[in-house]
């Protein structure tokens, strides 16, 4: 883990209240894993108090630069000043933090689940098993939102190889209603060893009901809300299953968790 002041490249709007933001890091982010995530700090004028977590949407090399790439959806004032930021700005990073997706074995099929702005981390995974060696077909994504606006990245993971399978609540884009009706529909038929999901909670809790009894290791990226991010508070505490551990800190004990060890 590192902290570090990394300058801004980019910072695109990619759709209505999203962010897409280039930001260079150092070498400590050529072992970043999918499912890990950083904390952000805005440095300098307009200057965020506290950090917040954002998972590594992707991490890349480009033109000798290591790019660590930030997804993001404003939703309050943190979010707000990031979506001003331009190059030559700054924003200082803490990271990678956190545990990470556990990778399937070759051959083996998996499903990568996004609701929303939870389909952040599934972009570094994808493109982790692609350069893994693994073949695309293996892997499909579904993307859920409540309008087309809400459904990112389909074209990314189309073009690593990717099968995508996209639903709105309003049938503004791909099929009508929840994620978790093709997502069932196609366990059926593929079995897949692996499923991986991040959104909101309600969804997290339908894949995780959906996966209950059956056979695929079954792992969910929680995104709650998080004060000091390194297990100094309570603030980012969840249920556990057992009484062994009957609570789990997401910022060090995740944010990746098997779903059979967390009370939904
Ligand atoms: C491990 C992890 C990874 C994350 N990855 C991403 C990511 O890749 N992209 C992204 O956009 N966001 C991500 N988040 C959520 C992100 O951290 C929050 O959206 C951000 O902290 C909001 O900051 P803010 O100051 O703009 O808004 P705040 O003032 O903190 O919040 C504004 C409103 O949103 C609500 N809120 C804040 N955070 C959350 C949350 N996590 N879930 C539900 N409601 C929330 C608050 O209750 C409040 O109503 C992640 C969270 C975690 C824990
Ligand atoms: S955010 Fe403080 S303990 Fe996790």
């Amino acid at each position: 883990m590192k902290l570090r002041e990394c300058d801004v490249l980019w910072n695109k709007k990619v759709s209505s209240g999203y962010f897409h933001m280039g930001v260079e890091v150092g070498d400590a982010f050529k072992a970043a894993r999918a499912g890990q995530f950083v904390m952000i700090k805005t440095t300098g004028e307009g200057e965020t108090l506290l950090r917040r977590p954002f998972s590594i949407h992707d991490v890349r090399e480009d033109e000798g630069r290591l790019v660590l790439e930030l997804l993001y959806k404003v939703v309050g004032p943190n979010t707000g000043v990031y979506a001003k930021l331009k190059p030559g700005h700054s924003v200082s990073v803490l990271g990678p933090l956190g545990n990470a997706f556990t990778l399937p074995e070759k051959g083996a099929k998996s499903f990568l689940v996004g609701g929303g702005i939870g389909i952040a981390p599934m972009l570094f995974l994808g493109r982790q098993l692609v350069e893994a060696g693994h073949d695309p077909s293996c892997h499909t994504v579904f993307i859920g939102g409540r309008s087309k606006e809400d459904v990112l990245s389909a074209e990314v993971f189309r073009g690593m190889g990717l099968t995508v399978v996209e639903t709105t609540d309003d049938g503004s884009l791909g099929e009508k209603g929840r994620i978790t009706v093709p997502l069932e529909r196609f366990y059926e038929k593929e079995k897949p060893s692996l499923v991986y999901a991040c959104g909101p909670h309600p969804m997290l809790v339908g894949v995780a009901q959906l996966m209950e009894g059956r056979d695929a290791l079954c792992e969910l990226s929680l995104e709650i809300i998080m004060a000091c991010g390194m297990g100094a508070c309570m603030g980012c505490v969840v249920d556990g299953r057992d009484a062994e551990h009957p609570y789990h800190h997401v910022c060090i004990d995740g944010p990746v968790f098997d779903a059979k060890n967390l009370n939904m």
